[in-house]
């Protein structure tokens, strides 16, 4: 793994004075990493994970997401953002995390605006683009959002963003680029409209190359840094648990948290393939930090211990949505008039159905960026400068 050249530059002289006249205390603050100063800016592409905004803006007024709706946002923002949860996201810590303003939606934004960073992700956007989707008969959304279009977004702001050929040197060296999750996309739209399994799994291979691709365009236009997410145990979400109800005596569940299993392992295939082509691009580029950010088993860890980490309702039921079993129904979705909402979302993992709520995203985020589940270690990359001031 190639070390990150900047890290000394970010050891002033203060930090060298405390270093050596610390106290027992100040010790034990100076040696927890921090990511503030590291990074000065956050590149995104993705999905709903990672939307701050974008298919708000794309939406025709008449007819906005339900994301546009209360009670979406009404933890953090207080007022619906676009983001797909009560509050703040996995991207919304991480900018929090590394010191740098939450990052803006590239659609209906200002290139003033994006100097500390810019979000390309779009809720529902899939990997590939819709010709692949046509030629194998599956419906999806129309709306240019794919990760192609978001890359192509980015080449077209990049000369407004670098005036000059050190600004484009210093973007690309102290940006953190977060590419995903995305690809989720491509096998949600076909399964829950029926489509096989077994043609689903024939998506992951091109799914996965569609990833690979733009993380190498990102590296030869000069990325140091990308962080690409895996893809969510997405047999524990409420809205695969309630299409594909079983007689609960089958094998189809695992009996400790509840999940279908054959979803799950379909997200392992996923993610295992993505890991070794990831594996394979760092080897060809000893410069740059290729992370791979394991969501799945981030998230199993609530799925396995909802009640440990104080999720007293559960994992997989929904706080806000309908009637049924997982308080899921595609007739009454949450954002919706008749959605209901639970009083405390912090003691639920699921928000809607299909997406986790803010208290989930935080301690996801805290697995990721400060604990285990990166790879290799997110705080490797890390300053070892103050104390990191995040809000739980
Ligand atoms: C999407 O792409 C099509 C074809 O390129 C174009 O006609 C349409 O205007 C685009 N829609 C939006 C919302 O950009
Ligand atoms: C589930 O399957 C078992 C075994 O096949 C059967 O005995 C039971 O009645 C079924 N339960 C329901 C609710 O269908
Ligand atoms: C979903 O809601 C409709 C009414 O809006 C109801 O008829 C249906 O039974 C519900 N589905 C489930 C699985 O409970």
């Amino acid at each position: 793994m190639a070390s990150s050249s900047f890290t000394s530059k970010e050891i002033t002289a203060i930090n060298l004075i405390l270093l050596i006249s610390l106290t027992p205390i100040l010790r034990i603050a100076c040696e927890s990493p921090s990511c503030e100063r590291t990074f000065t800016s956050i590149i995104s592409f993705g999905d709903s994970l990672a939307d701050t905004g974008n298919k708000l803006h794309l939406s025709n007024t008449n007819n906005p997401p339900a994301s546009a709706s209360p009670p979406y946002g009404e933890t953090y923002f207080k007022s619906p953002t676009g983001r797909c949860s009560d509050g703040r996201l996995i991207i919304d810590f991480i900018a929090q995390y590394l010191g740098v303003p939450l990052v803006p939606p590239y659609i209906g934004g200002k290139v003033a605006n994006f100097g500390a960073g810019v979000n390309f992700a779009v809720a529902g956007a899939t990997a590939l683009d819709k010709p692949f989707f046509e030629e194998r008969g599956v419906d999806i959304p129309v709306w240019n959002g794919s990760l192609g279009t978001q890359l192509s977004w980015f080449k077209d702001l990049l000369p407004s963003l670098c005036k000059t050929s050190s600004d484009y040197d210093e973007l690309f060296e102290r940006s953190l680029f977060l590419v995903g999750e995305i690809g989720g996309n491509d096998y949600n739209h076909a399964l829950l409209a029926g489509v096989s399994m077994e043609v689903v799994e024939t998506f992951v291979s091109p799914v996965v190359a569609a990833i690979v691709s733009t993380v190498n365009e990102l590296l030869d236009l000069g990325a140091r840094t990308l962080v690409v997410p895996g893809n969510f145990p997405i047999g524990c979400s409420a809205a695969y648990l309630t299409t594909f109800m079983t007689n609960s005596s089958t094998k189809d569940y695992d009996p400790q948290t509840g999940c279908l299993n054959w979803l799950n392992n379909f997200a392992m295939q996923h993610n295992t393939m993505l890991r070794t082509e990831l594996a394979r691009i760092q080897e060809s580029h000893p410069h740059a930090n290729i992370i791979y950010a394991d969501y799945y088993n981030a998230a199993m860890q609530l799925f396995l211990n909802p009640y440990k980490f104080g999720f007293s309702k559960g994992a997989i039921t929904a706080c806000c949505g309908g009637k049924g079993p997982y308080h899921y129904n595609t007739s009454e979705m949450c954002g919706q008039p008749l959605a209901t909402v639970c009083a405390d979302s912090s003691q639920y993992v699921n928000w809607d159905g299909l997406h986790l709520t803010e208290a989930a995203y935080s301690f996801i985020f805290k697995a990721l960026f400060q604990g285990p589940h990166t790879v290799p270690p997110f705080s490797s990359l890390c300053s070892a400068a103050s104390h990191p001031q995040y809000d739980q």
